[in-house]
């Protein structure tokens, strides 16, 4: 039995349809189960909350795999950013650790570094630490920027540009990326679960074949929502404090939090690009050819 967590996000979603094909028994910790859409009916499901460390040890009973993605680039209500990535990351090692599980792949970030500037990269070393140090066999890979369309961030994009005629973007745009498709990463994923005979204990860098900076990447969603728009560049102090004041007043319901658009202000790149992917025998698509424009 596979347990996967993050079952329901970009990548999560796209694997569970893999695993699911290939008739690999799979057991999903989720916090609602009806965002599991279709696939609900073909997997054992186990209500589970990263916020919640006990409800591990049930969604692990008789698993000897985890695939661990769920994560939060924002604060939720019942944990933080650092909760819900690093604690719940090692209290899930941990937890997999006495159940008896064998292997432990997990998705970390490129630039996951105790000094990175955001939260969520410093939460997603704490979690890789939690990770190398258990006794599992463990593979963590570790992506640039995952983008699928019709996702969140291009989702919002394509509003704004709907109803404004410009796209404010936070800071000068310049930090650079190298975008991986959802779709590609999960492919990375199940090949790293089919490489039986890896010694388990690896970390894995998986960009796409480009390096774009996040003006460029909010360009290339524009031209695939088939609006062309400029791009305002609000200065970080206003954009910090405005989103902050959102979140303030909206909470949860806030269409955008700082620390999320705080993670497009740092690069995302790794020297070796798309070699990872490549070894796996994934080839990482462009972002426009996957948006469909050229
Ligand atoms: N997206 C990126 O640009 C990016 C970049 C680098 C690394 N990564 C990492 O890659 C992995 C997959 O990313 P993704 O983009 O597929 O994620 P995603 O689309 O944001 O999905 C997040 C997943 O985590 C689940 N989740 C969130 N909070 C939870 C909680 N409190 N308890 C249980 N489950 C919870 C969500 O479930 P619900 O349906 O309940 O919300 C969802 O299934 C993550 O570990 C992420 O940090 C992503």
């Amino acid at each position: 039995m596979l347990l996967l967590t993050g079952a329901t996000g970009l990548v999560g979603s796209a694997l569970l349809s893999r695993l699911v094909a290939a008739g690999t028994p799979v057991r999903c910790l989720v916090r609602d189960p009806r965002r599991l859409g279709a696939d609900r009916v073909r997997v054992q499901i186990a209500l589970g909350d990263l916020a919640d460390p006990p409800s591990f040890r049930n969604a692990l009973r008789g698993v000897t795999t985890v695939v661990h993605l769920a994560a939060a680039a924002r604060d939720q209500p019942r944990g933080s950013i650092e909760e819900l990535n690093g604690i719940a990351t090692w209290r899930m090692v941990q937890a997999a650790e006495r159940a008896g599980v064998q292997r432990f792949v997990f998705l970390s970030a490129l630039g996951a570094s105790a000094h990175n500037r955001t939260r969520f990269h410093r939460a997603k070393a704490l979690a890789e630490e939690a990770v190398r140090s258990s006794s599992l066999r463990h593979d963590v890979l570790a992506p640039s920027v995952v983008y699928t369309p019709g996702d969140p961030y291009s989702t919002l994009i394509g509003r704004v540009a709907a109803v404004a005629p410009f796209v404010p973007i936070s800071g000068n745009g310049r930090a650079r990326f190298q975008p991986v498709w959802a779709d590609d990463v999960a492919d990375c994923v199940h090949a790293v679960l089919r490489d039986g005979d890896g010694d388990g204990s690896r970390r894995l860098e998986l960009a796409g074949p480009e390096t774009l900076s996040h003006a460029e990447i909010v360009r290339t969603i524009l031209r695939g929502a088939g609006r062309s728009r400029p791009l305002l560049r609000v200065p970080v102090p206003i954009s910090s404090r405005v989103l902050q004041a959102g979140e303030a007043l909206l909470r949860s319901r806030a269409l955008a939090s700082w620390d999320e658009v705080e993670l497009l202000e740092v690069s995302m790149t790794t020297p070796t690009g798309t070699r990872d992917a490549e070894a796996l025998g994934v080839r990482p698509q462009r972002m426009a050819a996957v948006l469909g424009v050229g």
